[in-house]
């Protein structure tokens, strides 16, 4: 029995990660379920965005599913995202997007994306000063390395073929120079079976838009890696088809790439895919690789019915889907 960590947070979070806790409890009854406050409920009644309480059941589980939290703009405000990617040393971001829904005027695109999770912006060391503000952005030859050794151990595990090292080595020469020069001898010592490719960010992003199948696998820098996918995510029909993990040697807390999509609220109009993608992510992670492929088959099964969410121009609520991705698993 596995036991895992569910935290709805804020928005559409509770929606969707209660489609996701459905999938789960269909395909096995392996799982145990604890839940766990984060977000607005959790400052709301215990006075903080993350109560250690939380943090401690997320390190006690096997693993975690999180919807979204609604950030706040008080100036105390800490994210509790970026929080439990510190504390639980979830270095790497995996996310993989690929289209579902094909479009005529738009090529498929199916790209994982391997984003650095501890550094880079999201430190949020910013410093007041007379004339503004200076961010310090860090980045480290450890992380580097450890990112890109994932991303080679993912790429061989999954059969990707090229990883391209998305990075801005002509303007921030040792920042991610260095980055770059970390991915070139860690692929070169990694043996001749993967394709070594780089890309500055700005014109990966176009080619993501212009040209997506030219890319199998990215391997970025934490900012560059959270405005790609949703980048990817838009191409491949929105940000309700990009499901997320955050990964660390330890622990790993399963989540849509989303937000808590405040304008989709008690609408019906959230899309639970992203949030049951992860679960399945969740599932492959914990060894359970089997009902993770049946859940993936029964939402391309359901779609290829034409059986579709509004963002993708159908009429489904998140609750219809999901009861149609139940039927396909009987
Ligand atoms: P968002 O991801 O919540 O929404 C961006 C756009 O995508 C909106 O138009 C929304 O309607 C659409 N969208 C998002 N999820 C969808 C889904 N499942 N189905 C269909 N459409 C979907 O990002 P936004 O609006 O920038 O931020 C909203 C709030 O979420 C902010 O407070 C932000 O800080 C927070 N946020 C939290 C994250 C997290 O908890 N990991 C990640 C990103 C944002
Ligand atoms: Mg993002």
């Amino acid at each position: 029995m596995k036991r895992i960590c569910v935290l709805p947070g804020d928005g559409i979070g509770p929606e969707v990660i209660g489609c996701a806790v459905d999938i789960l409890k269909e395909v096995t009854n392996e799982l145990k379920f604890v839940h766990a406050d984060i977000g607005r409920a959790a400052k709301e009644k215990s006075g903080e965005y993350l109560p250690p309480d939380t943090l401690g059941l997320m390190r006690d589980c096997d693993s975690c599913l999180f919807g979204a939290v609604t950030s706040s703009e008080d100036p105390d405000y800490t994210s509790p995202v970026l929080m439990f990617r510190k504390e639980l040393d979830l270095f790497a971001n995996l996310r993989p997007v690929r289209t579902i829904v094909p479009r005529k005027d738009r090529e498929p695109l199916n790209v994982v994306i391997v984003r650095e999770n501890t550094e880079g912006m999201y430190t949020q060391d910013e410093v007041y000063d007379d004339g503004g503000v200076t961010t310090r952005r860090r980045v480290t030859e450890n992380a580097c390395r450890r990112i890109v050794k994932y991303a080679i151990g993912y790429a061989k595990e999954n059969d990707r073929r090229r990883i391209c090292c998305v990075h801005k080595a002509n303007v921030l020469r040792a920042s991610d120079g260095l980055f770059l020069r970390i991915f070139r001898e860690t692929m070169e010592s990694s043996g001749k079976t993967l394709i070594a490719e780089d890309q500055l960010v700005d014109s990966a992003a176009m080619k993501l838009v212009t040209s997506p199948s030219r890319f199998d696998m990215i391997v970025t820098l934490n900012l560059y890696g959270d405005i790609l996918s949703d980048v990817a995510a838009g191409v491949a029909g929105g940000l309700g088809f990009a499901p997320a993990g955050n990964i660390g040697p330890k622990h790993s807390v399963f989540e849509p790439a989303h937000g808590s999509a405040p304008d989709l609220i008690d609408k019906g109009k959230a899309n639970p895919t992203a949030a049951i993608l992860s679960a399945a992510m969740m599932l492959r992670h914990l060894g359970m690789v089997g009902p993770a492929n049946r859940i993936e088959r029964a939402v391309d099964e359901v779609y290829g019915a034409g059986i579709l969410t509004q963002d993708v121009g159908g009429r489904y609520s998140a609750r219809e889907f999901t009861a149609h991705v139940i039927a396909a698993l009987k």
